[in-house]
């Protein structure tokens, strides 16, 4: 990047500052970054020079809506300044039209384990097929994630690792963004215009990263992190119950969310397993460690930073690599393996914090409304419990939260979801939300009790047992005495000899469930994904087919066309 006098001088300036004037000088130089990129994003506003290229694809995979935002606003720059841009989200991109594109731009975020989002699978699973090749493409790919996930922005990389593969022509680095992408993602599309533009004849292959100013950057572009205080932290499940599903109510300043938002916590991790792993390896728990350019103790990364409970095959496998055993690549806890496959000493130990990856965030649906309760949120947390060898476990942050006393604090940020919003205050909305998908149902339903909207709404809620597990069942009730709430039909699974669950009380209901769809109803989703979301949508494609006389191609088209319409939206995990 820097010429050698250059990078000389700055080597030199380097060696001779005290760890003080190097923060300053970070501070500083990153302003003048800001202010450049704030002048940056303006002259993107403004024509850069006639284009030389006329027509441009950007496509976008998303799921909770950030890229489709940015896709959608550098099509509209794009057109400012003389491109045609088609903007098409990946899902219903022509897959055969790949190898005849010629400036193809991609927004992709990475979701779960470092995966694509559900929307851009396919397309992710397509261009990772041999046999065809995109000699003609020239590309540049944007990549949406967050530093606090062990794999960052990885559905972008690889999306632009595959495209060089093919043969395609990288115009410009990959460009990789933390939460608060804005900036960078402006700069990103500003440099694309001006490739784009004539004074750029020839389009030059760029190399394969960005300057990795968002690694670097995390701690000042990171998200607002809020220090909530619980307020309230009941069980509402009753006595009888196979379950736990505490409610949380976490008050905290300057709250910025919407109903349909979720809210993420890192864990951490339990004392117990920290002292063990100390105990094993023999480490100064108070010593110093460099992990990620930040410095902290050993005591801080593993009971903190660092995943230790449950660690995925990839860092089993670098750790067998260390300890020269052969260890089956299995998911497994660091103290175990430590116990089973021991290091030499403390400082081979110090080797391995360098193959742990961080504590990944989990997210929980706000069940509140900041119409409602004000100063607030509140989320819905299952007690995630499970057996190891016939020994019951619970998950690592649940099983934390729903232990949390009230009065103690508690660390999260909002994750925004433009994809899962309620629609305008006089359209019917129909909610399906079974076990803990009813959270942003109660966040909806206070928010058009507050404020007084006027389209109806309609409930399907199911659990195991109508006794312990209504959740919220008071207020619901309360819903239904004031109007608030038109319809609810509940299903509970386990109060007869055969399962009864949502989809059940849809398809009963399955007429006038087509009457509210015909009279534009939205619908909404919440809860497991496999395979409770998968089954709903198969009992509405059939009420579909039935009360709409369609064939199955039919049916599925206009589940497709509510789809684009941003009238039928999931949010599953
Ligand atoms: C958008 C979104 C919204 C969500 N909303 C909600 C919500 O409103 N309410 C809610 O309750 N949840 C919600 N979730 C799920 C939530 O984020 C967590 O995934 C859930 O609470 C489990 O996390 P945990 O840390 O308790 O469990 P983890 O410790 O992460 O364990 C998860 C699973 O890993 C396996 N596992 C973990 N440790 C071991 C081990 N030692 N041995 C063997 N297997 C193991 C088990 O199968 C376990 O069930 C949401 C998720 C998403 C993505
Ligand atoms: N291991 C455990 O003990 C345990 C217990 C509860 C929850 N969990 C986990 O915790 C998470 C959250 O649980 P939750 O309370 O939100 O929901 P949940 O317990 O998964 O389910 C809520 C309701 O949905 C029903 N259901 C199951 N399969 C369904 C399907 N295919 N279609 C429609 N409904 C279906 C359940 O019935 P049935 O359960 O009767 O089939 C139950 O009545 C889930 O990931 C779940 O796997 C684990
Ligand atoms: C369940 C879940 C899993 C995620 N996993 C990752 C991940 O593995 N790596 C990463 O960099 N970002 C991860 N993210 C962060 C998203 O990529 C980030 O929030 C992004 O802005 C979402 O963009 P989208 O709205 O276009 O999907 C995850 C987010 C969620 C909700």
């Amino acid at each position: 990047m820097l010429t050698s006098p250059k990078f000389k001088i700055i080597e030199d300036l380097i060696s001779t500052s005290t760890r003080e004037e190097l923060i300053w000088l970070n501070g500083y130089l990153a302003g003048i970054v800001a202010q450049t990129t704030e002048q940056r994003e303006q002259e993107a506003e403004i024509i850069p020079s006639k284009p030389v290229v006329s027509k441009i694809t950007i496509a976008y995979g998303t799921e909770t809506g950030n890229s489709k935002k940015l896709a959608a606003d550098f099509a509209a720059k794009a057109k400012k300044n003389g491109i045609n841009a088609k903007l098409v989200s990946l899902d219903q991109y022509r897959l055969n039209d790949l190898t005849k594109e010629e400036y193809f731009f991609t927004v992709i975020s990475t979701q779960g384990d470092g995966e694509p989002p559900a929307a851009a699978k396919k397309f992710y699973d397509h261009i990772h097929q041999n046999g065809f090749r995109l000699d003609k493409l020239k590309y540049g790919v944007l990549a949406l994630g967050d530093t606090a996930y062990p794999l960052f922005c990885k559905a972008g990389e690889d999306v632009d690792q595959q495209f060089q593969k093919l043969g395609g022509q990288r115009i410009i680095s990959l460009q990789r963004c933390d939460t608060n992408y804005e900036t960078e993602a402006g700069n990103w599309f500003g440099e694309v215009l001006q490739k784009l533009s004539t004074d750029n004849k020839e389009i030059s292959s760029a190399s394969p990263v960005a300057a990795p100013l968002t690694i670097t950057s995390k701690k000042s572009s990171g998200k607002k992190i809020y220090t909530g205080t619980v307020l309230t932290n009941i069980n509402l499940n009753d006595r009888g119950s196979n379950k736990k599903t505490h409610h949380l109510e976490i008050a905290a300043d300057d709250l910025d969310y919407r109903p349909g938002d979720s809210i993420g916590i890192v864990p951490e991790n339990p004392l117990s397993v920290v002292e063990t792993i100390i105990s094993l390896t023999g480490i100064d728990a108070n010593k110093k460690l460099s992990y990620r350019n930040e410095e902290s103790t050993v005591f801080n990364l593993l009971k903190k930073k660092l995943n230790i409970v449950y660690m995925p095959e990839r860092v089993v496998k670098k750790y067998a690599a260390l300890v020269q055993q052969e260890i089956p690549e299995t998911k497994i806890g660091l103290s175990d393996l430590l116990k089973i496959y021991p290091v030499k000493d403390s400082s081979q130990f110090e080797e391995v914090f360098d193959m742990l990856e961080p504590i990944a965030p989990r997210l929980y649906s706000i069940s509140s409304s900041q119409e409602a309760h004000n100063g607030e949120v509140h989320i819905t947390v299952a007690k995630d419990t499970f057996a190891v060898n016939e020994e019951t476990k619970f998950g690592l942050c649940s099983d934390a939260l729903c232990q949390l006393p009230e009065g103690d604090s508690i660390n999260f940020y909002v994750h925004k979801n433009s994809q899962f919003k309620l629609p305008a205050a006089d359209k019917d909305i129909i909610m399906i939300g079974p076990g803990t998908g009813i959270a942003p149902f109660r966040s909806f339903l206070a928010e058009r009790d507050s404020t007084g909207a006027s389209g109806r709404n309609w409930l399907f809620f199911g659990d195991q047992k109508f006794a312990s597990d209504f959740l919220y069942q008071t207020e619901f009730q309360n819903w239904v005495q004031t109007g608030v709430l038109n319809k609810i039909n509940v299903a509970f699974s386990r109060d007869q000899q055969h399962k009864i669950y949502v989809q059940h009380k849809i398809l009963r209901h399955g007429a006038e469930f087509y009457e509210w769809l015909q009279s534009g109803a939205y619908i909404y989703i919440c809860g497991a994904k496999e395979p409770m979301s998968a089954d709903v949508e198969n009992a509405i494609l059939e009420v579909i087919r039935q009360f709409g006389n369609k064939k199955d191609n039919e049916a599925v088209a206009y589940l497709e066309k509510l789809k684009e319409e941003g009238r039928y939206m999931k949010d599953v995990y």
